[in-house]
């Protein structure tokens, strides 16, 4: 199957039977080369409600008939603007026509600015999904977490998505630290260089995450692996 990055923390998993964005974060972020318009999908996984990664979402699901999994707060507030959403929470999984999806806890926060004020979306969450035999597990925005070696023990993985940009999440050194405790076949740096707030060097990531065993790809944005 294949695996694109977008820009941020937007991922496009292409199984070769079903494709799945995360956290769509295409209008507004500079380094975003697709539009929400461009994307084909069956599902939206938006990992917790801010707007970098809601992003696109529910423009997205509308255009695709596509579902989004979310956490309760999220898909609640999405399902009330039109669209098929699928609600969980931190702990539990679901099987879904393509494989199993299960929330795990980010340490972080959730929360939109509207007209309205602000609306509170809920814990921001981490998800592995499994599908085709291969297991992915993208961080969402988080600090580091013991936990994670609980998470690398119970559930191998293969490729873990992990954000490195410092100041609202891990930055490198904590990335690299979740790398040992993960312990994923592949490690891919997200979250940096977006804004001047996260400009973080993946290449000095790949330096300290890569003594961990795993295989660190850098993903220039557009760029697609096989996994
Ligand atoms: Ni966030
Ligand atoms: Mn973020």
């Amino acid at each position: 199957m294949e695996l694109t990055y977008l820009g941020h923390s937007c991922f496009l998993l292409d199984t070769g039977a079903h494709r799945l964005i995360f956290d769509p974060f295409l209008s507004g972020n500079p380094k975003a080369t697709v539009a929400p318009d461009d994307i084909t999908c069956d599902y939206v996984l938006v990992t917790h409600g801010h707007g970098d990664h809601m992003g696109d979402a529910v423009a997205i699901a509308r255009n695709n008939d596509a579902t989004i999994i979310s956490n309760n707060e999220v898909a609640v507030y999405c399902g009330q603007q039109g669209v098929s959403v699928h609600p969980m929470h931190i702990g539990g999984a679901w099987n879904f026509p393509f494989g199993r999806v299960k929330l795990t806890i980010a340490h972080h926060g959730a929360g939109i600015e509207t007209d309205d004020g602000l609306i509170y979306l809920g814990n921001p969450t981490g998800m592995l999904v499994t599908t085709g035999g291969r297991t992915i597990y993208h961080a969402g925005d988080t600090g580091l977490f013991l936990d994670m070696k609980l998470i690398g023990e119970m559930h191998p993985i293969d490729v873990a998505l992990l954000p490195t940009g410092d100041n609202f999440t891990m930055g490198v050194d904590d990335a690299a630290k979740a790398v040992e405790f993960l312990q994923p076949k592949i490690a891919v740096p997200m979250h940096y260089g977006t804004f001047d707030l996260i400009d973080t060097d993946p290449l000095a990531f790949a330096e300290k995450a890569g003594v961990h065993g795993a295989r660190i790809e850098v993903m220039p944005v557009d760029a697609t692996i096989t996994i």
